[in-house]
């Protein structure tokens, strides 16, 4: 194997590279952003980017997300996250994979891979063969799909903003608008069903929306239009950046808490909302039950599903406290939240002092 590095230097990251192999046709990119509270985690992307540049703006983008998110969960690890450029449909060879595991060992346990958009968890078995810098491992061995604890944060997240709207958290006869309803937003919706909401959904993928709105006696609505719904709570479980200028004076809820990653398109748009008096949950603390529940599988003690649902159920109780100082402090609910993990980055508030165990070391297989 013949594996090129290239460093891309990137201000404000701690190191970025560019890895080719030939052989595999690997073509990939991670992104440190910050080790600073423990070794940085964060998931392999496998999408067919049409340039590099746009693979590079999404992984570091992506990894100081990471960072944000683990900063304010205190799971110990950094911020980090990888792209390979690649359609997941019909590049996804296992030499690829093997190739990428041999990229990661290069980080020497700085850098530990993860499942994401285009791998999954069987994958993650094949990057397995050759490097022990990874996890989300499947169910029978690790912690498997996270998206289950992601969609029991969120539902925490939609608890915690009826709880600082209303005084009481309960989801009965409330209107929740979901928009996509993939790994995360099924689950959410069938939780929330059980609980007595009312469902609104929405998906791109027509057949996906008419199963669960079936399913779950939810209303379904155009995806151009879920956005803009009536209801008490918004919960994007889709794309990115669609909270912004354009969007923000046409919503039509009271809160918004959903798992889509970086749902700000800048950080301004956190003001724009509070201008507007609705209340927003942080997506990098909603959407954090699915590192809690990954990280949980590298302790020293192994997995435990309880345990990473008693850590999942702290982003409740984090949530209203952000909620507290936003208001005293008069910033938005996302600016305080930035803040807490900035300063507690620059006071090691948080830093690893467990070791982390690798538990399926190839060497050991
Ligand atoms: P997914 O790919 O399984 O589901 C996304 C769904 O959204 C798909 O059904 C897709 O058709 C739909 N969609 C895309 N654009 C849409 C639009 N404009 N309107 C309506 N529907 C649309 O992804 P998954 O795993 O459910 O993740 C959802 C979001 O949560 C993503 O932003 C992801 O990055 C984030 N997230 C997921 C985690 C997980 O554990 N799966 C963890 C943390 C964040």
């Amino acid at each position: 194997m013949n594996l090129k590095q290239e460093l891309i230097e990137v201000s404000g990251y701690e190191k970025v590279v560019k890895f080719e192999e030939k052989g595999s046709g690997l073509i990939a990119i991670v992104a440190l952003h910050s080790t600073k509270l423990g070794p940085g985690i964060g998931g392999t992307r496998i999408y067919p980017y049409a340039t590099f540049d746009q693979a590079l703006v999404d992984v570091l983008r992506l990894s100081k997300s990471m960072t944000y998110k683990a900063g304010i969960t205190q799971v110990g690890v950094g911020g980090s996250k990888s792209v390979i450029i690649a359609d997941p449909n019909t590049q996804k060879t296992p030499q690829l994979l093997k190739a990428f595991g041999e990229a990661v060992n290069t980080f020497e346990g700085q850098y530990i891979c993860a499942e994401d958009i285009g791998c999954t968890p069987e994958n993650i078995d094949e990057i397995l063969k050759t490097t022990k810098y990874a996890c989300g491992v499947h169910n029978l061995r690790g912690s498997g799909n996270p998206s289950a604890f992601t969609a029991w944060g969120t539902l925490l997240g939609i608890r915690s903003v009826l709880q600082e709207m209303d005084g009481e958290d309960s989801v009965q006869g409330k209107t929740i608008a979901i928009q996509g309803v993939g790994s995360v937003g099924w689950r959410l919706a069938e939780k929330l069903f059980w609980l007595g909401a009312k469902l609104v959904i929405s998906d791109i993928n027509t057949n996906v929306a008419k199963r669960y709105s079936h399913a779950y006696g939810a209303q379904m609505v155009d995806p151009e239009d879920i956005l803009f719904e009536k209801c008490d709570v918004l919960s994007p479980c889709a794309m990115g950046g669609i909270l912004n200028p354009h969007s923000i004076p046409h919503l039509n809820c009271r809160a918004i808490a959903g798992a889509a990653n970086n749902q700000l398109l800048h950080h301004s748009d956190a003001d724009l909302l509070m201008q507007r008096g609705i209340l927003y949950a942080p997506d990098f603390l909603v959407n954090a039950g699915g590192l809690i529940n990954v990280v949980n599988e590298l302790c020293v003690a192994g997995y435990n599903a309880n345990k990473a649902k008693e850590m999942t159920q702290g982003i409740y109780d984090q949530l209203l406290y952000l909620y507290e100082i936003a208001q005293q402090q008069g910033v938005s609910t996302h600016q305080a939240a930035v803040d807490l993990v900035d300063y507690r980055i620059d006071n090691n508030i948080g830093k690893r002092t467990e070791e982390l165990c690798f538990r399926f070391d190839p060497a050991l297989a």
